[in-house]
């Protein structure tokens, strides 16, 4: 083997390598997303139907409002990454407003869904490059399912306590006429590496 062809042969090794270390790398970032996005949805689902059954939607309310942001950052805290819920049409616009990455990931899901596929298990994730660094981005649809049409569905399937609160609590709220199978929002992952 000629010098030339050696240096070529261990430059394409050095290549393949560090690509499989990248990818090692992205696999464990995946894992971890994934596993912090599923703790946010059980823990929130589960809180919510406690509330849900104990007292009914108006006091759930209360859980989606202070609970929420704070198991979000709870989760965000142990696991290092910053771990939220977003959406198109937010209730929250403070906390659930997309940027323009998570803006066009959610259009995706909704054309996903518009073609047929289920809302259920959608996920994307992406190495970004963003000013302050290289970040790994994950996320993972919310479908509509059930007990979600109490406070984001149709506004005739609305109680009017539930109205009543969303229109004080929330003036700008987006976030109701969804019906089930649809994409309410979606859980978004975020970490420099
Ligand atoms: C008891 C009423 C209630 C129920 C039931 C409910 N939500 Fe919400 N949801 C809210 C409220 C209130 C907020 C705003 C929370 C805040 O202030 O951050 C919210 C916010 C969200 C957000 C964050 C983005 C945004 O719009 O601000 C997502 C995503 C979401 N809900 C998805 C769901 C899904 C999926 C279900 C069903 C599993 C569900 N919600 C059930 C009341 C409810």
């Amino acid at each position: 083997m000629s010098g030339k062809c050696t240096v070529l042969v261990a430059l394409l090794l050095a290549a393949g390598g560090s690509a499989a270390l990248a990818q090692n790398a992205n696999k464990a970032l995946l894992d971890e997303s994934r596993t912090a996005a599923n703790q946010i949805v059980s823990q929130v689902r589960s809180e919510l139907m406690k509330e849900l059954e104990r007292t009914g939607p108006v006091r759930a309310i209360t859980v989606c409002k202070y609970s929420v942001p704070e198991i979000t950052s709870n989760i965000s805290r142990q696991t290092g990454m910053r771990v939220t819920r977003v959406a198109l049409r937010p209730r929250n616009r403070a906390l659930g407003e997309p940027d323009v990455w998570e803006q066009r990931v959610l259009l995706d899901f909704e054309n996903r869904v518009a073609k047929g596929e289920k809302a259920d298990g959608l996920e994307y994730h992406e190495v970004v490059e963003e000013p302050a660094g290289r970040v790994f981005r994950y996320m993972k649809a919310l479908p509509m399912v059930q007990p979600c049409l109490l406070c984001h569905g149709p506004s005739n399937q609305i109680s009017e306590g539930v109205r009543t609160l969303l229109a004080t609590e929330y003036p700008s709220d987006k976030a109701v006429e969804y019906n089930l199978g649809q994409v309410r929002g979606a859980v978004s992952v975020k970490k420099a590496f």
